[in-house]
Parts: C-alpha cells; sequence; structure tokens
C-alpha cells in the first residue's frame, strides 16, 4: 500500500500537520493555499471527477480530484477506503454546484498532495447521522461511534455545561474540591460496588453512591460553599436515565435556609437555560409533594402540560359497581379532543395500563360527545350521574375521560403512566419545551413493607420540618422533611436538603430508622464525631449532570451523553468489563470463589 502520494514538490508540513480544520474554510478562503487532515467520510467517483468528503470533528470539507488535471492522483484517490486518515494539501476554490446545508458548501479543496496517515478496516456500521449499526455493535466499537455528529454534539454540550456551572459556581464564590473515591461501606441507599484492599485482609472499601458525608465534613471544616462535578457509583437496576457511574454536580453552602439553597440552585438552572438555550424564566413553580402526588401521581411531574387527577370516590361510590366501590381510590384524568377514540384505541389503553409495568386491573371511560354522554360503566351510572362526573373535571363537548381505580399508591403511580402516555400520544410533551419545577416537603421517611422499618426517603442525615420534630417517635410517617427536588419535563434533574446538625437529633434519627447506638457508631462515628466540634447549619443539594445534559437536549436516555457508558446489563461492552481476574489477583487478595 501506498502511504505518501507526493506528485508535486510538497509543501507539507510535518510538525504542524494542518493549517485549517475540515469545518472552518469559507468563500473568502478562496485560492489560500491549505493542509487538512482528517477521515475519509465517503467518496463519490463521477465520471472524470472523483470527490472525497473529508471529516474531523469540526465538520466535513470536500476535497476535488480531476481527471483530467492529474489522473495519477485521481486514480490513487479512488482506492482510499472509509475511514482512511489523510493529510492534503491543496487550494480553495468555489465549488461549481454548491451545498447551502454544508457550512462548507460553498468550497472545495482541489488538492494536489495526499498522504495517507492511516489506514482503516471497513468499519462495521456507517459513521452517519442515520447508522446502519446497532445499539451493540455501536457500543462495541464506541470509539467509532463516538465520531458520529449526534455524538459529537452531545459531548460538546456537556463540555459547554460543565464550563458554565464551574463559572457560575466560581462567580458565586464556591470551592471546588475532591473527595475520595475508595471509602466506608454503608448499608443505607443503594447498594455499593465494592473493592477489595489488599494491604488490609478480608476488607474491603466502597465507591461512593454520592460525596454526602464528605461535603457535610467540609462544612464542619469551615469551607462554607463547596462544589464538586464528581463520579458517583451505585450497583442499582438500570433505566434510561440511570447509569451505575454518574456524574453529579454536588454542592453544599454552610449558613442557609431552604430558602436560600433553592434560590442559589434556581439561579444556576436559569443561568444555564439563558447561556445554552436562550431562554429567560420567571420564578419557578413549587409544589408539595402530596400535592404533586394527588395531582400527577408522582414525585416528578412532567409540567409541560396540565390533565391533572381528580379523584372521584365521593362521586361514584355506592352504585354497586365492586370495582369503584371496593377500591381505596378511583381517579381519572381528562384527555381534550378524544371522544372520538374508538373501540379500537381504547381497548389499546387498557391493554397498556395492564402491563404489568403500568399495573391497573382495567379501565373505566366516559365519552363527552355532542348531546350524549357514554362510558364503559353505563350500566351502573344514569347519563345525570356521568354528566355530574364530567363536570368535576371540567370536561367540554369532545373531550375523554380515563379512569383507574384501586389501592391509592399503585393508582396513582397507574395513572401517571397513562397521563404520560397521554401526553406523548398528543404531542404535548415537546423536546424544546422546558417546564422546571421545585417539589418541596417531602415526607422524612418511608415504610417498607418487607424489612418493615422506616428508610429515610432521601438519606439519614435530611432534617425534619422544625414544627414537625416532635412527631419523629410518635408519627414518624407524618413527618416532613425540609427537602426538595428539581424536576423538569418529568426528570428528577436534583435533589437536596437540609441537613442535620445537632448530634442528639441525627441520634434521634438513627433510632427512627433502627440503628442501635452501636450500629450507628460503627457506619457514621466520624460524622457523630464532627457534630461535636461545632457543625453550622448547612444544607446542599446534588444534580445528575449526565440528566442534565439529556434534558437540555429533550432525549430520556443519558447513555450518548457519556462518552463510554455501560450497557443495560451495566457492562461495558467494549472493554469487556466486568471479567474474572487472574488466580494470583485473587490470591493476593485473599478472596476464594465458591
Ligand atoms: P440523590 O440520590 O437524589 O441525592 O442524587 C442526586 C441526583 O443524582 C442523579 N442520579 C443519577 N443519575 C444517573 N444515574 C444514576 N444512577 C443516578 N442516581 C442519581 C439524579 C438525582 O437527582 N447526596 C444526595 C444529594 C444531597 O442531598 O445533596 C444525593 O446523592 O439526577
Amino acid at each position: 500500500m501506498i502511504f505518501f502520494c507526493n506528485f508535486a514538490t510538497s509543501k507539507l508540513v510535518t510538525n504542524m500537520l494542518r493549517t485549517h480544520n475540515c469545518g472552518e474554510l469559507r468563500i473568502d478562503n478562496k485560492a489560500q493555499e491549505v493542509v487538512l487532515c482528517g477521515w475519509v467520510h465517503r467518496s463519490r467517483n463521477l465520471g472524470g471527477m472523483t470527490f472525497i468528503d473529508l471529516r474531523d470533528r469540526y465538520g466535513l470539507t470536500q476535497l476535488a480530484f480531476n481527471e483530467q488535471v492529474n489522473k495519477e492522483l485521481c486514480s490513487f484517490a479512488r482506492t482510499l477506503g472509509r475511514e482512511y486518515v489523510l493529510q492534503v494539501e491543496g487550494v480553495v476554490c468555489e465549488r461549481s454546484s454548491k451545498n447551502p446545508k454544508m457550512p462548507t458548501g460553498d468550497i472545495e479543496i482541489e488538492v494536489h498532495n495526499i498522504k495517507v496517515l492511516n489506514q482503516s478496516k471497513t468499519p462495521p456500521f456507517t459513521i452517519e447521522d442515520n447508522t446502519d449499526g446497532g445499539d451493540e455493535l455501536r457500543m462495541r466499537y464506541r470509539y467509532l461511534d463516538l465520531r458520529r455528529n449526534i455524538l459529537k454534539q452531545n459531548l460538546s454540550l456537556r463540555h459547554r455545561l460543565s464550563i458554565l456551572i464551574r463559572n457560575y459556581m466560581n462567580d458565586s464564590g464556591f470551592m471546588e474540591i475532591e473527595t475520595p473515591f475508595l471509602i466506608k461501606s454503608t448499608p443505607e441507599g443503594a447498594r455499593d460496588f465494592v473493592v477489595p484492599s489488599r494491604m488490609n485482609d478480608g476488607q474491603f472499601y466502597a465507591l461512593p453512591q454520592s460525596p454526602q458525608t464528605f461535603k457535610q465534613l467540609l462544612m464542619v471544616a469551615g469551607y462554607d460553599r463547596y462544589f464538586q462535578l464528581v463520579r458517583c457509583f451505585r450497583d442499582e437496576d438500570l433505566r434510561a436515565d440511570r447509569q451505575p457511574e454518574f456524574t453529579q454536580l454536588d454542592c453544599e453552602m454552610a449558613f442557609v435556609e431552604q430558602e436560600d439553597v433553592l434560590q442559589m440552585f434556581e439561579g444556576l438552572m436559569k443561568y444555564l437555560f439563558v447561556k445554552e438555550k436562550e431562554l429567560e424564566f420567571g420564578s419557578f413553580p413549587r409544589i408539595t409533594w402530596d400535592e404533586a402526588m394527588r395531582l400527577y401521581g408522582s414525585d416528578k411531574p412532567d409540567v409541560r402540560f396540565g390533565m391533572q387527577f381528580v379523584e372521584l370516590n365521593d362521586a361514584v361510590k355506592g352504585a354497586n359497581f365492586k370495582v369503584f366501590d371496593e377500591a381505596e381510590l378511583v381517579v381519572g384524568v381528562c384527555v381534550k379532543n378524544c371522544a372520538d377514540y374508538t373501540r379500537k384505541q381504547l381497548d389499546e389503553l387498557t391493554e397498556f395500563v395492564k402491563r404489568p409495568q403500568v399495573g391497573a386491573s382495567g379501565l373505566v371511560y366516559i365519552k363527552v360527545t355532542e348531546g350524549e354522554i357514554k362510558s364503559s360503566v353505563d350500566k351502573f351510572y344514569s347519563p345525570q350521574q356521568l354528566t355530574s362526573i364530567s363536570k368535576k373535571f371540567n370536561a367540554q363537548t369532545g373531550d375523554l375521560i380515563l379512569i383507574l381505580a384501586g389501592e391509592k399508591h399503585k393508582t396513582r403511580a397507574a395513572l401517571s403512566c397513562l397521563r404520560l402516555e397521554m401526553g406523548t400520544r398528543l404531542g404535548l410533551r415537546k423536546s424544546d419545551d422546558f417546564a422546571p419545577l421545585w417539589v418541596v416537603d417531602f415526607p422524612l421517611l418511608e415504610w417498607d413493607e418487607d424489612t418493615q422499618r422506616y428508610y429515610a426517603m432521601h438519606h439519614p442525615f435530611t432534617a425534619p420540618k422544625t414544627e414537625d420534630y416532635p412527631k419523629l417517635f410518635t408519627a414518624p410517617a407524618d413527618v416532613r422533611a425540609n427537602a426538595y427536588d428539581l424536576v423538569v419535563n418529568g426528570v428528577e434533574l436534583g435533589g437536596g436538603s437540609i441537613r442535620i446538625h445537632d448530634r442528639d437529633m441525627q441520634n434521634d434519627m438513627f433510632k427512627t430508622l433502627g440503628f442501635t447506638e452501636e450500629e450507628a457508631k460503627n457506619q457514621f462515628g466520624f460524622l457523630l464525631d464532627a457534630f461535636e466540634y461545632g457543625a453550622p447549619p448547612h444544607g446542599g443539594i446534588a444534580f445528575g449532570f449526565d440528566r442534565i445534559c439529556a434534558v437540555f437536549s429533550g432525549v430520556d436516555s443519558i447513555r450518548d451523553f457519556i462518552a463510554f457508558p455501560k450497557n443495560n446489563n451495566g457492562r461495558d461492552v467494549m472493554l469487556d468489563a466486568p471479567s474474572n481476574i487472574s488466580q494470583a489477583q485473587l490470591d493476593e487478595l485473599n478472596i476464594k470463589l465458591k
């Protein structure tokens, strides 16, 4: 294979491989001698002319080879395969047929020299916006997938947002401080990834699920405004918005109350929206957790559209319709202009709510049509009763009411899925629409039936609301926390709380969570000790940075905003990790496999 095709006296510079990148040349550069480097994106042979689109991170530039001008060079150009790495030298010329879709579409390079910097095997999928490569294949060759525009755009967005965040945090007086990755395992929260210690036989570190305790220690240490763009590790089941290693924007402030934290980080989000999207927002709306559950059946409601829940217990019970009579909650939504849904469409919706992921047992509908009201429960309710139910929804002619019934929490969750589905079907969840929302006043604790104990809803360091603190031992389920989430378009972008900074209150919290004094000391003794050396009042928040990137792009999955993500089974298919380790490594760590 020829690596160097030098058909004229070469001006190719070796110490600086290029004069321009593949995205920057314009008509103003006409007649300039340039040197470009890049990958062969595609080539076309049109009779006497050969064209190659040369690609790099910045774009594409067309290279032109005219058989009549230089036959040998033209034939050589035809031998260059996709993804070959070239250095070319030539003159910028005006194109005879311009391409208005390409920023460099007015020009092409009339090439006089080519140097093949490297060859390439034919890639296993096309490096195009609409690639022919399946998911698994693209993950295996992630470095090739990363050459595609969409991934380049995603990673550029991620980079820009990280710079904007650092600017805002710096301007607001925050210090970025790194915290350790090899820490102590704790049983609360998700599962830890653990790392065996060679020097401490039989003992393990854990990778941090978040720097929570360290940032609190930094507050005790007096670093009153801390932040960190930091990798976190959680061994939990994966979904589109979850990766086992992900990045948080982690923040903490001392001498603050909840309002101060909300203002500071609402400011950050507004700054990001203005700088990246040129979108201005007024104050973000706030909703209590109770209200969010009642109106949307979710603690992360998508409020780009209404379709709020209407509870119907009072209106529907006692009509001998067993499903409603026996239900803890009967609740519905009104879908605008869908009364013309066909039998087939309604059956489809019924199938949708019956899917195990949604979990409802059936679906009741009421159609409000011109002069008539029809429903799947006509047998049990008179037209007058149905009309009065429809009035509760403010339903108009042409609207469709969808109703679910059953146990309260499950029914709300199922109706929340149905509401989102209807929002999607009706195009109400536009990707360029952004609806931020604070959800506040989360419950401090949640009861777990399996283990018959309370767990901290956020984490065990979250402070109860002062007025609810006395209920910690008498009515734990009713205690609200000074905890808040920032939700955008139905995605929990961030969550935080005001922390307990008083050792006695922290002990009370551990007691409520069923920790003995011994267990609390064992797991969090360092924090409890620190609280005895002048812990200031403090609070903070952490945002999922990958999620911020995905939401800003109007995409559900965070995977393509991470350069080298894991697949849905937590595997890196490119590295083939996790993998077995050698017997020698196991012996050194004193680990015996079953
Ligand atoms: P929390 O557990 O709510 O709080 O996490 C904060 C934010 O991190 C993001 N996130 C994730 N992103 C991708 N993949 C995951 N597996 C994943 N898990 C969480 C979410 C979430 O809102 N220390 C506390 C914060 C605090 O109290 O200051 C914490 O970690 O966007």
